[in-house]
């Protein structure tokens, strides 16, 4: 099989919701203009779009018309990049290069890098109740889509997540934490763009629940690739500094179980995750493509 290219593969879709972002971003002008500048600077400086394009294709599987969601894609997307501006500051991970660039704090300064991670998480919010959006959509699976989300990164979600990473810094962890933390850091937001897609798109409870499990094993997958990558990756590829969770003392499945233990882990979440995907046919190839994508990704 030929290299599965995910930026080729999903070429229209990525442009299709960098086009959205940019069409429905607040204009940098007046008295806020330099944090609109860091938000825009941050959002569009590279990332995979990994999200949106996961929401995305979850509403085409189902038979949903995945251009009736791009700007719930797209305020998925604003969410993320404000985890990363907020994941990059000094009070966190203290990263000075995000997506091949220097990191929004770098590059602006601290209060302004957190004021644009605020503005990115409301600006989701107003992407998911656009007008343009929700005349879309049925109204009642938007608000269902919309709980999804906010449920993922909230206290009982992502930042959850991120509190936990933070205070097992330099601890001395277990497979049962770390396997919380990236549930929670991680996961939630992931399976809930995979879940949203398919609400907005009108699937059915089997459906959904079949695709709930593919996102969780994705997710998973990703950040345990995402910890190896941080020990093994290049840096010119993955646009951030290796190294980091070492430097940090964070715990993370190479910390605990070595290399390739955690190489190992990540192939069992993707078969699973695959695996998830038996009730559906050829419809749902693009995810089993995506699947192997994040196994085998260098970036
Ligand atoms: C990085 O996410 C943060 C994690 C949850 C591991 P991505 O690897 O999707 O970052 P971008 O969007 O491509 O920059
Ligand atoms: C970040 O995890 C998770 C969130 C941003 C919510 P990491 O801290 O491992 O992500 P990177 O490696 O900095 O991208
Ligand atoms: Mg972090
Ligand atoms: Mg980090
Ligand atoms: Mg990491």
């Amino acid at each position: 099989m030929e290299k599965f290219n995910f930026t080729e593969y999903f070429k229209e879709k990525i442009e299709a919701v960098e086009e959205t972002l940019i069409q429905f971003f607040p204009e940098s002008e007046g008295y806020a203009k330099r944090v609109i500048e860091a938000a825009k600077y941050s959002v569009h400086a590279g990332g995979k779009r990994l999200r949106p394009i996961l929401c995305l294709v979850s509403c085409e599987i189902v038979g949903g018309d995945w251009r009736d969601v791009l700007l719930f894609a797209a305020g998925i997307e604003c969410i993320h990049t404000y985890s990363l501006i907020h994941d990059d500051l000094p009070a966190m991970d203290d990263d000075d290069f995000r997506r091949g660039k220097p990191s929004c704090h770098k590059a602006f300064d601290e209060a302004t890098a957190i004021l644009a991670g605020d503005g990115l998480q409301a600006l989701a919010f107003e992407f998911f109740t656009h007008p343009s959006q929700v005349k879309r959509v049925s109204k009642t699976r938007l608000i269902k889509a919309i709980y999804k989300i906010a449920k993922a990164i909230g206290f009982e979600g992502m930042v959850g997540g991120q509190m936990a990473d933070l205070l097992m810094e330099g601890q001395e962890g277990n497979t049962k934490i770390l396997k919380w933390i990236h549930t929670h850091k991680t996961v939630k937001l992931i399976e809930a763009s995979v879940v949203s897609g398919a609400l907005l798109g009108g699937g059915d409870v089997k459906q959904v629940k079949a695709l709930t499990s593919y996102g969780r094993h994705l997710g998973l997958a990703f950040q345990i690739v995402d910890d190896l990558l941080d020990v093994i990756g290049d840096e010119k590829k993955l646009g951030k500094r290796v190294g980091s969770d070492q430097k940090k003392q964070k715990l993370t499945y190479p910390s605990l179980v070595g290399l390739e233990k955690t190489r190992q882990l990540a192939e069992e979440s993707i078969k699973r995750a695959i695996s998830a995907l038996s009730y559906f046919g050829s419809e749902a190839e693009p995810l089993r493509l995506l699947a192997n994508f994040v196994l085998n990704r260098v970036y």
